[in-house]
């Protein structure tokens, strides 16, 4: 299913997305949906929310859902980062990943990064505690300077969990189509996971 922003609810929960309160996991620029296609069918306990901003990537990410015929997960078309910030209670989710952000190269452009000081203190504050953040990236850059700004101003969200390489079986086993890309040509992939520790 695929949700416009003008359609949500005021709050984004398992209860008004869904209709139930299975654990939420959000994620953050899901591009063509293979995670969360892959995870909502390997995990039907838990309910999946993928949001992303370019509206043919969010019809292609919401079809994928649709053939994979799960009914725990739904692609929101529009920005993330007013979502995060307003419209998710604190401590009510189970996990938010972000899979290969754009890299926004150019020094004067850093502050367009979906990770930056605002939404890492808000993905700290709408996870629950044990809740998870996924940070994986083929941008060195990136990768450094996020793990450092979560130590200095979220160290809540504990510290770096390395994540494996898990080696594919098939041709599209891979966490996101990005993640498969960069694997194919051979591109070094960074992979941390955070828990907080928060009340
Ligand atoms: C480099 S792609 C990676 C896509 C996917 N995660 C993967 O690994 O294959 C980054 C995605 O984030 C989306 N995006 C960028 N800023 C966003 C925002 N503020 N809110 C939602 N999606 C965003 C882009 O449109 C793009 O589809």
């Amino acid at each position: 299913m695929l949700r416009e922003v003008e359609s949500l609810p005021g709050r984004l929960s398992s209860e008004s997305l869904f209709g139930n309160g299975k654990p939420l996991e959000i994620e953050i620029g899901s591009g063509k949906g293979l995670f969360l296609a892959n995870a909502a069918e390997s995990n039907p306990g838990h309910n999946f929310v993928g949001i992303e901003i370019v509206a043919k990537y969010a019809s292609h990410a919401a079809a994928r859902l649709a053939r994979a015929k799960v009914e725990n997960a739904l692609m929101i078309c529009g920005n993330a980062e007013p979502l995060l910030d307003g419209r998710i209670e604190s401590s009510s989710l189970e996990a938010v990943h972000v899979y290969f952000p754009d890299p926004w190269w150019k020094k004067k452009h850093r502050k367009r990064r979906v990770l930056n000081p605002k939404s890492i203190r808000n993905i700290s504050r709408v996870l629950k505690s044990g809740g998870r953040f996924h940070f994986w990236t083929d941008v060195l850059d990136y990768f450094e300077q996020t793990v450092e700004l979560i130590a200095e101003i979220s160290p809540e969200l504990g510290v770096p969990i390395p994540e494996e390489e898990i080696e594919a079986e098939h041709d599209l086993d891979y966490r996101t189509h990005f993640e498969r890309r960069s694997r194919k040509n051979q591109i070094p992939v960074y992979r941390v996971r955070y828990e907080q520790r928060g009340p």
